[in-house]
């Protein structure tokens, strides 16, 4: 069915949780073609030596022009288009900004997303992504290193800084989402290991899941340790666990994702490529757990178009 009305995603977490992956895997998924992706902080109200002559944090949310953000996530949702400003983080200064017209879905990734009742309402997806710390610090030191060019003092120092105005204001917004992601390591092991990492979902009875409990009950092979699925407490609320381990069998993951795109299916005549890509600079790698939770919120995206 031919719907108007763009279909809003937002992707929640602190610096280096993850975000650009996650927003890159389902991007791909749903086609480039029919994706917007933008990213929150564009709107920081000051440049980087700005920030550091008012000792502000870019994650405070005095630092961004949250009145704006909230007014182009609401423009967008009715398919109108936004001029969105540009923060560069290579220059730490501002471009000039560009032209976005929302395509059918639009991605929107960021530290503040749903810092306010109305910008969350913006939102027909909601997913916050909470690693375990000392992976996110170890993404933290990667990226920044690698691809902003600091150093790791400099990574340390802006770390010891933020802790504060990310309880403060970053990890609160976690309680709004529909879907919590938490991926962490295997036992024992020290490294990054991207493709092996595990992976909580939980699952808010906010919006409409799969049916995981049939499929996790009933398929043969599937009753192993690494996909379960339990009911739980989260923030004093009850809640969906889907619980999958970096080392599911291939074709018990695969199954899975055969349920997904199953559904995904009968919403849409979509071609799924590329599904379960981890992405680490021009390598993609599969990782399991994390193509799940890339299709899993494509099949959310296309059930909130459906119902708009
Ligand atoms: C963190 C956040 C970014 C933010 C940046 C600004 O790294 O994760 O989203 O834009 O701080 O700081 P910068 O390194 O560009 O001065």
């Amino acid at each position: 069915m031919q719907r108007n009305r763009p279909i809003l995603l937002g992707i929640v977490g602190d610096s280096a949780a993850g975000k650009t992956t996650i927003s890159a895997g389902i991007e791909k998924i749903l086609g480039p073609d029919r994706v917007t992706n933008i990213c929150s902080d564009d709107y920081h109200k000051f440049n980087r030596v700005q920030r550091a002559e008012k000792n502000i944090s870019a994650l405070h949310p005095d630092c961004n022009y949250i009145d704006i953000m909230q007014h182009n996530f609401y423009q967008l949702r009715r398919g109108e288009a936004i001029l969105k400003p540009v923060y560069n983080h290579h220059t730490g200064d501002f471009d000039p900004p560009v032209y976005i017209e929302p395509k059918e879905f639009v991605i929107v990734e960021g530290l503040l997303g749903f810092y306010t009742k109305k910008m969350r309402d913006a939102f027909d997806v909601k997913i916050y992504l909470d690693p375990d710390e000392e992976l996110r610090v170890d993404w933290k030191f990667k990226r920044d290193t690698v691809k902003r060019g600091y150093t790791r003092d400099q990574v340390q120092a802006s770390l010891d800084k933020r802790i504060d105005v990310s309880t403060n204001y970053i990890r609160p917004q976690r309680k709004f989402a529909d879907i919590v992601c938490n991926f962490y390591r295997p036992d024992g092991a020290e490294e990054e290991t991207g493709t092996n990492l595990n992976t909580n979902l939980i699952l808010r009875p906010t919006i409409h899941h799969p049916d995981f409990a049939e499929f996790i009950d009933h398929r043969p092979g599937t009753k192993e340790k690494c996909l379960t699925f339990t009911l739980g407490r989260d923030e004093g609320l009850p809640v969906d666990i889907l619980q999958i381990t970096g080392n599911i069998k291939q074709m018990t993951a695969e199954t899975l994702m055969d349920i997904i795109i199953d559904h995904l299916d009968k919403c849409d005549d979509l071609t799924i490529d590329g599904v379960g890509c981890y992405f680490e600079g021009d390598e993609e790698k599969t990782s399991y757990p994390l193509g799940i939770t890339q299709l899993l919120t494509c099949y959310h995206l296309m059930n909130a178009k459906m119902n708009a």
